[in-house]
């Protein structure tokens, strides 16, 4: 298979939905196996089953990134059926409305609410990175995105511990850079802006035409438009590029 990750395999959390799916997609078009990997098992079996139906090679993997365990059999699930781990897109999330914090202030968000959300969208991925990173070591390279956000940049009203969480993810990916350099691991990140999934859906119902009035572009982006940045930060041609965080907003932070 020819493309810009023949023979490389991939592993993707959140794999079942609008920006990792749309991934799975990209690097199985570009030649890589993929392991799709999500907490909701039908939808990744489903990322799985439209990866096929487009002629690439995909399997799902069960795995919720806030369990220790799972997240060391998920990376062992891909190594044991592709023999390496070459990409990792740590990718899995959940916004404040998944945690009941829909248009709640710092103040007003509960103390579970808190604690859930930084347990996924910030030590989820560093979790995903530590079985990852001895998966990588041991092969002698390879190449790690995490998505951060806009929100792991400036601050968002109502957004307050997904903010936290998002710039601690941008943390991560500077710090593992580094440490990491002389190992050929890379380590990336992307920034989407505000990108049509499930995720966005109640922020948009409550305030879509403001937000949108506040992108450059004037619409919203697609989850295809991240997908085409992880793929460019996962292949060699981004070889030189590491410790970097790549806003994909529409314009969104030149403001
Ligand atoms: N949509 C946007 O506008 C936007 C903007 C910036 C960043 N992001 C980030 O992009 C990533 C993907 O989000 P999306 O927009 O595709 O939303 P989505 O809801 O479509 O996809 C997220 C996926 O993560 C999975 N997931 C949630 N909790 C999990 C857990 N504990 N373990 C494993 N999987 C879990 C969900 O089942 C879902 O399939 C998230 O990290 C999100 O924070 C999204």
């Amino acid at each position: 298979m020819s493309g810009l990750l023949a023979g490389k395999s991939a592993l993707i959390t959140g794999g079942g939905g609008g920006i990792g799916r749309a991934t799975a997609l990209a690097f199985a078009r570009e030649g890589a196996r993929v392991a799709v990997a999500d907490a909701m098992e039908d939808a990744a079996r489903q990322t799985v089953a439209l990866v096929n139906e487009a002629g690439g090679q995909a399997m799902s993997l069960s795995g919720d990134v806030t369990d220790p365990a799972a997240v060391e059999s998920m990376v062992k699930g891909v190594v044991s059926a592709y023999g390496r781990l070459d990409v990792a897109f740590n990718n899995a999330g959940i916004a404040g409305y998944q945690v009941e914090a829909s248009g709640k202030r710092t103040h007003e968000w509960p103390d579970a609410s808190v604690d859930r959300m930084l347990a996924v969208n910030l030590k989820g991925v560093w979790l995903c990175m530590k079985h990852e990173i001895v998966q990588m070591l041991a092969q002698g390279g390879g190449v790690i995105v995490n998505t951060g956000s806009i929100a792991g940049l400036v601050g968002l009203y109502t957004s307050s511990a997904y903010v936290a969480a998002k710039h601690g993810v941008l943390g991560f990916t500077k710090t593992a850079a580094l440490e990491y350099a002389k190992d050929n691991i890379r380590v990336n990140a992307v920034c989407p802006g505000y990108i049509e999934t499930r995720m966005t859906e109640d922020t948009m119902r409550r305030r879509g035409d403001e937000l949108i009035g506040r992108i450059p572009v004037g619409r919203m982006g697609q989850p295809q438009d991240i997908a085409e940045m992880v793929l460019f930060l996962s292949c060699d041609r981004s070889s030189y590029v590491t410790g970097a965080c790549y806003n994909v907003d529409g314009g969104y932070m030149a403001i």
